[in-house]
């Protein structure tokens, strides 16, 4: 078998929604500490809390860059509530699967939405629970991965 399915390799060859949003509501840079990879996710926001758009730049590998572009497009037109409910685990399944080394690269996604989310409340004057945006420790980042 492929070690990369032809979904991971399609949205790494034509990642989606690739670039930035001048205008953005919210922006959200998160890096792996490890392998040095850098993802930037910006999102524009109506005010039915709808995600009308979203951009991102990954400074890293295959993976971090395939999982950037599908969780893109699965949370496109979706509302604020719907993307933080997006986790790595369903981002893989859209891709058909990733290598178990590889998992770590699509945490790397769903913290650059969790962190564009926390961007727009911070701009907008929106209280949250900051519980649910602390960073994962070692431990956790294990558990999200599965390994
Ligand atoms: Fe760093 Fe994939 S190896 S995000």
């Amino acid at each position: 078998m492929a070690l990369y399915s032809e979904k991971v390799m399609d949205h790494f060859r034509n990642p989606r929604n690739v670039g930035q949003i001048d205008d953005a509501d919210g922006i959200g840079e998160v890096g792996n500490a490890k392998c040095g990879d850098i993802m930037r996710m910006y999102i524009k926001v109506d005010e039915n809390r709808t995600i009308t758009d979203i951009k991102f730049n990954t400074f890293g590998c295959g993976s971090a860059i395939a999982t950037s572009s599908m969780a893109t497009e699965m949370i496109k037109g979706k509302t604020i509530d719907e993307a933080l409910a997006l986790s790595n685990k369903a981002v893989v399944e859209a891709l058909d699967g990733l290598p178990t080394h590889k998992i770590h690269c699509s945490v790397l996604a769903e913290q650059a939405v969790r962190a564009a989310v926390k961007d727009y409340y911070d701009r907008k004057g929106i209280a949250y629970d900051p519980a649910d945006f602390r960073e994962m420790d070692e431990e956790e980042l294990h558990e999200h991965c599965g390994l």
